[in-house]
């Protein structure tokens, strides 16, 4: 989290960070600020809270700087306030510094700082960094942060410019991405290519323990050791049209409706074996019909797509999978050999706690992974292999197409498994494609329920808490369905496999509780009937979603949200798509920062 941008060139800078940290938000939001180095000085303002909070600020107070860095921040050593955002400057005030991520031996640092006088007036692990460039500043600034991250343990994409060398930002990374962008006699430094793809497509991709030294005339990078390295230039694949709301009110909205375009997008060329995309899919499948066993591994929503891919590897495939938190799958010792093969699932591809765990994997001989949205993402570097689910940027905070895209890539894995373990024959297989090419159609017409989830929650809106009820495949579904809302709408809401109720969530039942039951008609059907049943005994308030013309549940739900009929295995893809609609519409009827939620990044690149 934290999001960094930096600029110089021959343009007015505080702008075109402005702009830049306005991309990169979502990584962060509770504070932000601004470097910039005017007649020899250096300039720093700070706000707590959001950049449009710092945008009016220097609006009140212009400035004018061909250079600057900009930071926008998620909390983690000390409170969101003004005097903990970045950027940090050192003691003497010669050099400013921006940070994304964690320095984890800044206390026994900070403790040969102190002895050495230097005084603190942050409790921010990135004050001591910057101390200790300024430390080692003596006539080099590229010198100066070499000597500095060669004492920081921890990770780190950094950024400095000083007065003395008022052209130059020096950059550095390990662990955490920083991109270069190259305009005309200008350049970008960003944590995201958004933050300046208006200006440029054209890419430098900065590798752990580089450092690269930026000026208008040029970029020049060498590693930890000093020597140079010829680096690649490429082209972002995004475009401006994907990283900006185009009409949409929010960045969810739009992803939620983005959701047709982008299962096309992830099964394409990939149903068959012969398909254009087929390849990482083949090479995959060798790895899993060979494995000894087989994990999947992720954090939040990617970990619910993590569950699905379990049901469905198991079901369809017939092969055994487990499923871990990957922030918990280091610490149980998991049984890892030559032939495990580790699937680490990640939208960012840059969650701290998933690239642990492939790490860990890896150094015990698995073969890892990865399914990523990211290209060039960590989780992909990291891993053996990587199936990208080619959703495009997701920018809202509350993930929406990544998850329905990643439940589509296991789908197909699954299938392909199942073709060739032979527990799925030919005619079976048939329909499954079949089913699947039908599903952006689908998911279409799932948005089509968008009226009724909107009038759905208007009338819910007060509710203090939510149950949501799920069997088989769809448990995980009511697991994210809660996490939407909890996200966005800041409503207790928890997920629960319907038949788990009766042991303990059903004390909560009254007739103020909304349940919203996943129920469609496939061989659980009864089971969630019969649990319908017991809310309703209850009093309890029911939101069903159910398959097309049933009209079993009618009698029994205050709501029913009828979605297309399907194979049970895209059933979770075309449910989620309500249940992300009514988190959305509750949270805009609060008047709540849907794409921003409080506390949330989207991205979390710390243990
Ligand atoms: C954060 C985001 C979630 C996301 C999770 C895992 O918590 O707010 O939306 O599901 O990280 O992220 P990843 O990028 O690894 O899928």
């Amino acid at each position: 989290m934290c999001g960094i941008v930096g600029y110089t060139g021959g343009r007015n800078a505080a702008p075109i960070l402005l702009a830049g940290l306005g991309r990169l938000e979502y990584r962060g939001y509770d504070s932000s600020g601004i470097a910039l180095i005017q007649n020899d000085n250096l300039i720093v303002r700070k706000k707590q809270g959001k950049v449009e909070d710092l945008r009016l600020s220097l609006e009140r107070e212009p400035t004018a700087s061909l250079i600057g860095l900009g930071h926008t921040r998620w909390a983690t050593h000390g409170v969101p306030s003004e005097q903990n955002a970045h950027p940090h400057v050192d003691n003497a005030n010669r050099i400013a510094l921006i940070h994304n991520g964690i320095i984890e031996n800044h206390a026994a640092i900070k403790e040969f700082l102190l002895s050495e006088g230097y005084q603190f007036y942050t409790s921010t692990d990135t004050e001591v960094l910057a101390q200790l460039v300024g430390h080692h500043f003596h006539a080099n600034l590229a010198d100066a942060v070499r000597a500095a991250v060669n004492q920081v343990e921890g990770s780190y994409s950094i950024a400095v410019i000083a007065p003395e060398d008022p052209l130059t930002i020096v950059a550095a990374r390990n662990g955490i991405p920083l991109i270069i962008g190259i305009g005309e006699g200008e350049y970008f430094i960003a944590s995201d290519t958004a933050a300046f793809l208006e200006h440029t497509n054209q890419i430098i991709t900065l590798e752990d323990h580089e450092i690269a030294v930026i000026t208008p005339a040029g970029v020049n990078v060498s590693a930890a050791g000093q020597q140079h390295i010829r680096k690649e230039i490429s082209t972002v694949a995004s475009n401006l049209e994907q990283i900006e709301k185009n009409g949409f009110e929010h960045f969810m909205l739009k992803e939620i409706y983005d959701q047709p375009r982008a299962l096309e997008a992830a099964m394409r060329g990939r149903i068959d074996p012969g398909g254009i995309n087929y390849h990482e899919i083949e090479v995959v499948l060798s790895y899993l019909e060979n494995a000894s066993r087989i994990y999947l591994t992720a954090c939040g929503t990617s970990w619910h797509a993590a569950l699905i891919g379990e049901y469905l590897l198991e079901q369809i495939a017939g092969v055994a999978v487990e499923v871990e938190y990957a922030s918990e799958f280091r610490y149980r010792q998991p049984l890892i050999d030559k032939k495990t093969v580790v699937v680490a699932i990640s939208q960012s591809g840059e969650t701290a706690d998933t690239l642990a765990a492939m790490k860990m994997a890896k150094e015990q001989g698995a073969m890892v992974i990865g399914i990523a949205n990211t290209v060039g993402s960590s989780v992909s570097l990291a891993s053996d292999e990587t199936i990208y689910i080619n959703a495009g940027p997701e920018i809202g905070v509350a993930s929406t197409k990544s998850f329905t895209s990643q439940v589509m890539v296991l789908i197909l894995l699954a299938k392909a498994l199942g073709e060739r373990t032979g527990r799925l024959d030919a005619r079976a297989a048939a329909n499954m494609a079949q089913a699947i090419e039908a599903l952006p159609e689908m998911a279409n017409a799932s948005l089509g329920t968008a009226g009724q989830v909107q009038e759905i929650a208007a009338q819910f809106e007060r509710s203090r808490d939510f149950l949501y009820l799920g069997r088989g495949l769809n448990f995980p579904v009511a697991l994210e369905g809660a996490l939407k809302m909890k996200e966005i709408s800041y409503i207790h809401a928890e997920g629960y496999p319907a038949a788990e109720m009766k042991h303990g969530p059903i004390a909560l039942i009254d007739e103020n509780m909304p349940v919203v039951c996943i129920a469609p008609r496939d061989d659980t059907y009864g089971k969630i009937l019969s649990n319908i049943q017991e809310v309703k005994a209850r009093r309890g308030r029911i939101i069903a979603l159910t398959s097309e013309g049933d009209k079993g549940i009618n009698k029994l739900a205050d709501h029913v949200i009828q979605l297309p009929e399907t194979i049970p295995a895209l059933y979770p893809i075309l449910a989620a798509i309500p249940l992300q609609l009514l988190a959305y519409h509750i949270a805009v009827g609060l008047d709540l920062d849907v794409d921003q939620p409080r506390n949330l990044a989207k991205c979390v690149t710390v243990e």
